[in-house]
């Protein structure tokens, strides 16, 4: 169930603080912990803000019931990390009546334009950089054909959609089969499950997993141990993840995780400088984007072309870490 805490507790007397509700996706990875984090490190009472925070559980309803309360409240700004991508307008519209500026983090809403600023991540981009390595990475090694199974994020989140879009765009344009495309909702048991399933049902078929994220990641890995499939830069299956959080960029280093496609969580201290625009008359820029970096085990290919760019993959090394 979704959880609700005032990180802070605001002097009753003080009035200064500026109060901000925060619709958090969750607590189902890594990246989401640091996500959090981020926002309760930024918008701490030393640093000005009451923030009430409220973990919504994956769940659509909890989260515009949180928004909803944020209204009732009459908090100063609402930050929204929208669980699935849709079904946003009214709520929206609600908070644009109640005059609260809305700043969204991470994910996209794609049926509503009724928010100030957008900060976050390319996904679609990502699911590009993973294919456009995955080619170059497959010529080097000469590995022929590509059958690939695919570990889905959660149904409905921009962060699924786009990953799966850009990688499936580039399946197409170099003709590799997808066997399989499944939600491990972007958890370590999600994962497991979903790549214990494809270990019985594709065993000996397929020689590259992407998994949407780095804890799905750490679940394949336990169920393909389990299935004695060999995995990372010494085995018979590519293992590609995305986040780049710290214990998985180790897992790169090792070699058991081929390459990484980071997905920045520290939204916050862009969206504090949103509010100080906003509380200077100023106009933010409606969409701000992190910068991210691309991670391989191995030194093989230096540059990818996305969307006509080229873009480095870093080669991990200890330095990385
Ligand atoms: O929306 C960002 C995604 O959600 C991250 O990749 C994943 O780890 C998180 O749960």
């Amino acid at each position: 169930a979704a959880t609700a805490e005032t990180t802070d507790t605001a002097d009753a007397g003080s009035g200064d603080l500026i109060s901000i509700g925060f619709a958090q996706v969750g607590h189902e990875s890594d990246w989401r912990t640091a996500s959090t984090k981020s926002a309760q490190d930024v918008f701490s009472e030393a640093n000005g803000y009451e923030l009430s925070f409220v973990d919504c559980d994956n769940d659509s309803a909890a989260q515009l019931e949180a928004v909803r309360g944020f209204i009732q409240q009459d908090v100063d700004y609402i930050i929204i990390d929208p669980i699935v991508s849709t079904g946003w307008d009214t709520v929206l519209t609600e908070c644009e009546d109640a005059g609260i500026p809305v700043i969204v983090i991470d994910r996209t809403i794609d049926d509503s334009d009724k928010y100030v600023s957008w900060v976050g991540s390319n996904f679609k981009d990502e699911g590009l950089a993973c294919g456009e390595w995955l080619k170059a990475y497959a010529d080097a090694k000469g590995m022929g054909e590509i059958n690939a199974l695919v570990i889905e994020g959660s149904t409905g989140a921009s962060a699924t959609i786009g990953r799966t879009d850009g990688f499936k765009e580039i399946a197409d344009k170099y003709g590799w089969t997808i066997l399989d495309s499944q939600s491990g909702d972007f958890t370590e048991a999600g994962g497991q499950e979903v790549m214990e399933s494809f270990c019985q049902s594709y065993a000996g078929q397929f020689n590259v997993v992407i998994c949407q994220n780095d804890n799905e990641a750490f679940g394949a890995m336990t169920a393909m141990d389990n299935a004695g499939v060999s995995y990372g830069v010494d085995g018979d299956v590519v293992l590609v993840s995305f986040d780049a959080n710290k214990p998985a960029l180790q897992l790169v280093m090792d070699g058991k995780i081929t390459a990484n496609f980071e997905c920045n969580p520290m939204a916050a201290p862009f969206v504090e400088q949103v509010i100080q625009q906003l509380q200077a008359g100023e106009t933010p820029e409606k969409e701000i984007y992190m910068d991210e970096s691309w991670f391989a085990a191995e030194d093989i290919v230096s540059t990818i072309n996305v969307n006509g760019t080229q873009q480095e993959m870093v080669h991990v090394t200890q330095d990385v870490l």
